[in-house]
This record gives structure tokens, C-alpha cells and sequence, in this order.
């Protein structure tokens, strides 16, 4: 990934962000996946009033590629208003790890602060279908 790249992908993801329903944790966090074939899906989280339905931003920029037919991600951006940056979940990791396997994780926030992770760094030791 190049610098720009990475910068278009943390926009996206911030732009997303903005849709967030999140009336209940008043965390909002944006996230933007870049596909192999080089097109960019968006997720935000959307909560419920069960809670327990909350989904998170990643998940939904993954399952909107997925049910596109995309397979193949390289990296992930994901964008939330905190001063450390907001890693995925352990959920998502495990969503993550399926489908985008040691794809590039890129976390930012607001302030233009970022970071680069790696997702077998984030997620050690995963159980996946090679157990199978
Ligand atoms: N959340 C995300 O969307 N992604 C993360 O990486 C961390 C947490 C959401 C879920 C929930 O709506 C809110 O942030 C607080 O946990």
C-alpha cells in the first residue's frame, strides 16, 4: 500500500463514519476495505436497542463486499474519535482473519494520527479452516 492509498482509505472510512447509528454508546466508528480488484467497500457500526444486534463497522463494510461477490482483501481502514487508536474487536478479528487473512489493519482517528498493523500480529494463534 502506498501513503496515498492508505489516506484515501482512512477518508473513506471517516466519511462512513458519519453514518454511524450509535445513540447508545455514542461510539462511532467508520471502516473501509480495499478489495483486490481495487474497489472500496464502507461499513459504520449500527447498534440496536437489544444491544446484543449492535454490529460493527467492520463487519459491515466485509458482508457489504462479500454479498457483492468480492473475495480478496488487502487492507482495512478503521476510523473512530479516539486519541488511542480503536483496534477491531475480537469478533471482527475472527471475521477479519476468514476473509481478509494477513490483510494490512490501518488505524486512525479524527486527529490525523494512524497506524499500521498487521492482521496476523492483532490476531495470533487463530483458529481457522485449516483445523478443519
Ligand atoms: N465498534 C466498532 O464498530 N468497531 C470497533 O472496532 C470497536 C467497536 C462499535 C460497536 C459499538 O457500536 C460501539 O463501537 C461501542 O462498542
Amino acid at each position: 500500500m502506498t501513503d496515498k492509498e492508505r489516506t484515501d482509505l482512512i477518508a473513506a472510512a471517516s466519511k462512513a463514519r458519519e453514518h454511524a447509528h450509535a445513540p447508545y454508546s455514542h461510539f462511532r466508528v467508520g471502516a473501509a476495505l480495499r478489495a483486490n480488484s481495487g474497489r472500496i467497500f464502507t461499513g459504520c457500526n449500527i447498534e440496536n436497542s437489544t444491544f446484543g444486534l449492535t454490529l460493527c463497522a467492520e463487519r459491515v463494510a466485509v458482508f457489504k463486499a462479500l454479498s457483492e461477490g468480492e473475495r480478496g482483501f488487502d487492507a482495512v481502514a478503521v476510523v473512530a474519535e479516539t486519541e488511542r487508536l480503536t483496534p477491531p474487536c475480537g469478533a471482527c478479528r475472527q471475521i477479519l482473519w476468514e476473509f481478509c487473512r494477513d490483510a494490512e489493519v490501518i488505524l486512525a482517528n479524527l486527529g490525523g494520527q494512524m497506524t499500521v498493523r498487521r492482521m496476523s500480529d492483532l490476531f495470533p494463534d487463530a483458529f481457522d479452516a485449516s483445523f478443519l
